[in-house]
């Protein structure tokens, strides 16, 4: 008598569809964002402008039930039967946008719920609907894969995939599961959400979340783009060629750094950084990326770094069919690591700059108190227009100038600001040393040599520009002998 659930007897089938549907559930979806994902691809794909996400618990059910609704363009009788199918693609191979494998939709979804529905409308004609259930498959029944009629619905077209027995979802309260497919899926499709999509997560519209922090300002400020963007070229299988573009922005430390725990954390300014790559616009992974041998340290999060590719190149970053993570190709290292290395290495260095500058100016706010205290009782300076400004208040930071100068004097409005030059030798000499010095006697002494600065600045403003040749005089006479010990 022959067995039907014996899978050695099924010799027409290439799959055993019974082991298949389990075994498929384990096919490496990281996590539920990344497995919605291929639904919001779908619906985007399908032109939707609205894209409306519930996540609920049934009433006696303890697994959730979720729902990705759209107004796309629908599928029609034979494109639906064909939907939750392996490999059943109206694309499939297709290089315009995020679909290319037929795999998507039900491998995200069977990683996700033992039972899946998907319903399409067009049109007049009523809509249908197939499903797929990994109990029944087990059990033996055939898959119920073609289209029955649904209830209808209220857009001219559209789909609805609905996920029922969520039993791989990990989560404990259905609001922390919310703001977490919040943040992860605005992050996602930020691109998107900045250009008119409308995706909501129970009722609530999404934000965008822009790693690169280049519109996001805290305390009047944003990040700012570090270069100009870079682009480099690469052949694709079809022997044409495509781009990629990296972005790199810098984030403003003298600003940020000194935001409570909490501020940094919630706005993504401790825990955001790392290298975001999107495909076709949307990010498909966020960490650390072709940074050839640097290690990631905490300055490495007030820099960020995009790199955005289209599906043509989807070889060279080694896309699978999950669509989540990049596997680099040794020809694609070689084009981009050495340079956005080098590049993550200087702008660590800048950051750990800016975060001396931001202590340096700390401590030197004491003698520029001092100095303002005193100005009431200073002669005006005057502005070599016959009259005289005062009093002044004070400002000392540090630059890059040619070695032979000391420091570089301005006054804008009241505030007298001098520019210590990091490359003359007295910086390493002098300075340096006094700002290790924070304590008792030590602070006395640094702050009588930024006294003995500020004064001849601010001696130097009053007396015009007869003063500029002695000082520079000064400067190199002084750093050529401080070259001598
Ligand atoms: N929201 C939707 N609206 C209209 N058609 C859809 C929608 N979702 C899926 N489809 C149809 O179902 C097919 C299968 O989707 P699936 O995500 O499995 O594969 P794909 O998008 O073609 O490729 P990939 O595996 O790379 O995502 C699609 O090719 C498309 O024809
Ligand atoms: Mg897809």
């Amino acid at each position: 008598m022959s067995n039907r659930n014996d899978p050695a007897r099924r010799t027409e089938e290439l799959v055993v569809s019974s082991n298949f549907i389990r075994a498929v559930r384990e096919s490496g979806y990281v996590n539920l964002a990344t497995a919605l994902a291929e639904l919001i691809d779908n619906s985007i794909q399908a032109g939707a402008s609205e894209i409306d996400l519930t996540i609920a618990r049934p009433k006696n059910g303890v697994y959730p039930v979720i729902e990705v609704l759209d107004n796309g363009v629908g599928m029609d009788r034979r494109e639906l039967e064909l939907c939750l199918k392996f490999g059943g693609s109206s694309r499939f191979d297709g290089r315009e946008s995020f679909g290319r494998f037929g795999m998507g939709l039900p491998a995200a979804s069977l990683s996700q719920a033992r039972h899946v529905e998907v319903a399409a409308w067009q049109g007049s004609t009523p809509a249908l609907v197939v499903a797929l259930d990994v109990d029944a498959i087990v059990a033996g029944s055939p898959p119920a894969l073609r289209a029955r009629v649904a209830a209808p619905s209220s857009t001219p077209s559209g789909c609805r995939v609905t996920w029922r027995i969520c039993d791989r979802i990990d989560y404990q309260r259905l609001g922390w599961l919310e703001r977490y497919l919040c943040r992860e899926l605005g992050r996602m499709y930020r691109r998107f959400l900045s250009g008119g999509l409308k995706l909501s997560l129970n009722n609530r519209l999404l934000e965008p979340d822009d790693p690169m922090m280049m519109s996001k300002f805290i305390k009047g400020e944003a990040a700012t783009l570090a270069f100009a963007p870079l682009a480099y070229e690469l052949r694709t299988p079809d022997g044409g060629l495509a781009w990629v573009h990296v972005r790199f922005a810098s984030l403003p430390v003298h600003r940020w750094h000194d935001l409570d725990k909490i501020t940094k954390r919630r706005s993504g300014i401790v825990g955001g950084g790392g290298i975001s790559v999107l495909r076709a616009g949307r990010e498909i992974t966020h960490g650390w990326h072709l940074m050839g041998g640097k290690r990631r340290e905490n300055y490495d999060d007030w820099w960020r770094c995009e790199i955005e590719f289209e599906p043509a190149l989807d070889d060279h970053f080694g896309i699978t069919i999950n669509k989540q993570g990049i596997r680099p190709s040794a020809e694609l290292r070689e084009a981009l690591e050495p340079e956005l290395e080098s590049i993550a290495r200087m702008l660590n260095a800048r950051v750990r700059q800016s975060f001396e500058d931001v202590k340096f100016q700390a401590a030197a706010q004491i003698s520029c108190r001092v100095a303002a205290t005193a100005d009431p009782d200073l002669p005006l300076v005057g502005d070599g227009r016959g009259s005289g400004r005062g009093p002044l208040s004070y400002r000392i930071s540090t630059t890059q100038l040619t070695p032979d100068l000391l420091f570089a004097t301005s006054l804008n409005d009241s505030t007298l600001e001098v520019q210590l030059n990091v490359d003359h030798p007295a910086f390493p000499a002098l300075y340096a040393p006094l700002q290790g010095l924070s304590e008792g006697a030590g602070v006395q002494l640094r702050t009588a040599v930024e006294l003995l600065l500020l004064s001849l600045a601010r001696a130097s403003v009053d007396s015009g520009n007869g003063t500029d040749q002695l000082l520079a005089r000064w400067s190199s006479t002084y750093g050529r002998m401080l070259q001598k010990v």
